[in-house]
């Protein structure tokens, strides 16, 4: 697959940290007109009191009104596990279409059994305004934008690349962050070697703007980094390290980590697209399947 990358056209990055989950979202503005995209929005939750708030979201939609932004694209880079997406709610106030990897579809398979899902819920993506695959381009404005398909973390993963501008979703994290992990259903370490590869096939002054950080070794959190430092820095995957060390690292790694502290809210709302599900009245309702993930 050849890629139509164009280094030449600079988009606007605007980034907001969410503290609660490490999630950094992103408005993307196109350079030569008002368009903009959002990258993977979140709505707080507190999940003990089983309350979901808009703080989050409601900057974002400020910053897009304030700036006298339109909004065309709600992008979810994948399925995630660690945050609730405020799409639905950003899309009701601004507009725009939300978009993830057509491989969704197995996403919602996987989920749908483990949520014990009636059929009701539809396992065919229907739930976006667009379903991505691999190449597929989409204006922003007159900012041209692609979707590049990186599994591996989950099956539908997809990086986002705007111009200059890419969007790693969970493949990368900054140089001495290294990767993300490949052990929930459907993950795959050796394909997220693979994707990451693609990654890092894009021009060295690409920027890379990160879905996540944890600010290791208590370094102050950051998000942008370059293809080229990557390649020189990355702790997993740079400096040329092998598919098979890469695998056998992430393998052990990833035996160690807990599950994340919102997985089980993250995958309900959000393989319907940031909609929360309901009771057979109608109430908002989150399940909780024992001794399954
Ligand atoms: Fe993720």
């Amino acid at each position: 697959m050849t890629y139509p990358v164009n280094m030449s056209i600079k988009p606007e990055v605007q980034a907001f940290f969410d503290e609660a989950t490490n999630t950094i979202s992103y408005i993307v503005k196109d350079p030569s007109s008002n368009a903009c995209a959002i990258v993977d929005s979140v709505m707080d939750i507190d999940y003990a009191a089983g309350r979901i708030t808009y703080d989050h979201a409601d900057e974002l939609i400020r910053q897009v009104q304030s700036q006298g932004l339109t909004l065309e694209w709600i992008i979810e880079t994948h399925v995630h596990a660690d945050h609730l997406s405020a799409a639905p709610y950003i899309q009701q106030t601004l507009g725009g279409k939300i978009g993830i990897g057509a491989k969704i579809m197995v996403v919602q398979e996987t989920f749908g059994k483990v949520f014990n899902e009636g059929t009701e819920f539809q396992r065919d993506g229907s739930q976006f305004d667009r379903l991505f695959d691999d190449g597929d381009v989409y204006m922003i404005g007159k900012l041209p934008a692609f979707a590049m398909y990186t599994p591996g973390h989950t099956p539908a993963c997809m990086v986002h690349v705007m111009g200059d501008a890419a969007f790693v979703g969970d493949t990368l994290f900054m140089p001495d962050g290294g990767s993300a992990r490949a052990d929930f259903p459907g993950g795959d370490a050796a394909t997220l070697y693979d994707s990451i590869q693609k990654v890092l096939a894009l021009p060295d002054d690409m920027r890379l703007f990160m879905c996540h950080d944890y600010g290791p070794n208590g370094r102050d959190i950051q998000w942008e980094t370059t293809v080229g430092e990557e390649k020189a820095q990355n702790i997993h995957v740079g400096q040329g390290k092998t598919k098979e060390d890469f695998v056998r690292f992430r393998t052990e790694r990833d035996a160690t980590l807990a599950m994340p502290r919102l997985i089980i809210p993250s995958l309900q709302v959000n393989m319907r697209a940031g909609d929360v599900p309901t009771d057979s009245d109608g109430n908002p309702m989150l399940k909780v399947p024992l001794n399954r993930l």
